[in-house]
């Protein structure tokens, strides 16, 4: 690779990154969001990572922090095979309530209805291979245990990570240091995505 491929040559047209498919009820969870004035629910193209990263699990365990209305919960299901499962914790009932009227009935999504930071601190069960980290407690608290939930070729996601012009500075520091955290982990190997909402894909590494 010589070091001017990567740039984008003049006249070329941009790269369209809109999703080539959406998860069948996505329309009427975005309509329940309107509905609710929830505006927290995951950027589209996060969303297709999500169910990216799922599809790269078959029977795969996956583990959501913060449902909302269930819309990166309807990516990661629309992503998972049929023996995969996934657990998605939210802390207003109200809110994960949509998700459940929407996606309930299928059989690989057990909805918890919890604060994030006691179910992550009571869970005793197998380790993930997909962590969707999208609320405080496993991001900007009990961080450990969410990576310590982590299987071995497990990934941790986390999103929001790109600044905006309405964080406060504590916010913004408590972003800096996330990152900084995260990246200087032994067995973890990370990258940035300046791209979507601003990711940080974090890989437990098995040597
Ligand atoms: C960014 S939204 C989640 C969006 C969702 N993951 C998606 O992709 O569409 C964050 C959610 O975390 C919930 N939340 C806030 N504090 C929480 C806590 N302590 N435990 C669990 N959920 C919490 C909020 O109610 C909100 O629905």
């Amino acid at each position: 690779m010589t070091g001017t491929e990567s740039e984008v040559p003049d006249g070329a047209g941009a790269f369209d990154d809109t999703p080539a498919s959406r998860p069948e009820r996505l329309a009427a969870l975005r309509d329940a969001a309107r509905a609710a004035g929830f505006e927290m629910s995951c950027d589209e193209r996060t969303g297709s990572l999500l169910a990216t990263l799922a599809a790269a699990q078959p029977g795969g365990r996956i583990l959501e922090l913060g449902t909302g209305v269930g819309e990166g919960t309807a990516w990661l299901l629309d992503g998972m095979d049929v023996k995969a499962h996934l657990i998605t914790v939210e802390l207003d009932h109200a809110v994960q309530d949509v998700a459940r009227r929407e996606l309930g009935a299928d059989p690989r999504v057990s909805f918890v209805a919890e604060d994030g930071g006691v179910w992550l601190e009571t869970y005793d069960g197998p380790p993930f291979d997909l962590v969707f980290a999208d609320t405080w407690p496993g991001k900007f608290t009990h961080l450990d245990r969410a990576l310590d939930l982590v299987a071995p070729g497990g990934t941790y996601l986390i999103d929001d990570l790109a600044p905006r012009p309405d964080w406060p500075e504590s916010h913004r520091a408590a972003v800096d240091d996330l990152l900084r955290t995260v990246e200087g982990l032994d067995g973890f190997r990370t990258t940035r995505l300046d791209w979507s909402s601003g990711l940080l894909i974090a890989v437990r590494s098995t040597a």
